[in-house]
């Protein structure tokens, strides 16, 4: 009787730290052309020439799955709506892109498949990743990009050259290197695929409030250290 009444507490604790067992966090942002491109049905409704928040996703450092919540809270607009300042900022910088998407399906399907298993509030979810996307410079990154190593929208590089670029930039934001992994596919709207940098993924600690050095390995999608990778015009 003890020890469940102990382990009930245990839990409760960790559910209102916002630490329940999850190891870290993957803060996702895209490239938007390079997903819109990335399909015969995929249709954009616009284009953002800048990085947008895809999510926040809860992990496990052995790659387990984060066991469903006792109770799921279904994702409620009125909490989005209810702070201006953070759905104004969402609009912009977490927007859904495609026509089947908009932004409050979008927002919604992050919820369901990530942020509901977490202990966030959904307001602290939401906002935890609009305020870590805020810390990394997302929506001037790519004219950060330019400014530090030359990097167009509409060329190619290497994905190291590319990483490199983006180190330099976040590492001077943040005050400390930073590892992170950068994600690839393919441009399929042409007669011939074109490889492409799709997506970047950092790592935040247990909390979402400090960026870590992201280790796993498994996540890296088929960026090759040698080939040369789009950044598609919008
Ligand atoms: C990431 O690793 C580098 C090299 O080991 C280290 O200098 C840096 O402080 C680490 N960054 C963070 C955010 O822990």
């Amino acid at each position: 009787m003890k020890l469940v009444f102990a382990c009930l507490l245990v839990c409760a604790l960790c559910f209102q730290a916002g630490t329940l067992a999850i190891d870290f966090y993957y803060l996702t942002i895209e490239w938007p052309k390079s997903f819109c491109n990335s399909g015969a049905r995929i249709s954009c409704t616009n284009v953002p020439n800048h990085f947008t928040i895809h999510g926040l996703w809860q992990e496990m450092n052995n790659g387990a799955p984060i066991p469903p919540p006792p109770v799921k809270q279904p994702f409620d607009n009125v909490q989005v709506k209810s702070d201006p300042a953070l759905y104004q900022t969402m609009q912009q910088i977490w927007p859904g892109l495609t026509v089947t998407m908009p932004n409050e399906i979008f927002w919604k399907h992050e919820w369901d498949q990530h942020g509901a298993f977490t202990s966030f509030t959904q307001h602290d979810y939401l906002k935890i990743a609009v305020d870590r996307a805020n810390d990394l410079g997302v929506l001037q990154l790519v004219q950060e990009l330019n400014h530090a190593a030359g990097i167009s929208i509409g060329k190619k590089y290497t994905v190291q050259y590319f990483k490199s670029a983006i180190q330099a930039a976040v590492g001077l934001k943040l005050g400390r290197p930073l590892e992170m992994h950068i994600i690839c596919n393919f441009d399929l709207s042409g007669q011939n695929k074109v490889a492409q940098i799709h997506e970047i993924w950092f790592c935040t600690d247990n909390t979402g409030l400090q960026f870590i050095n992201c280790t796993s390995k498994s996540s890296i999608r088929p960026c090759g250290p040698k080939g040369v990778y789009a950044l598609p015009l919008p």
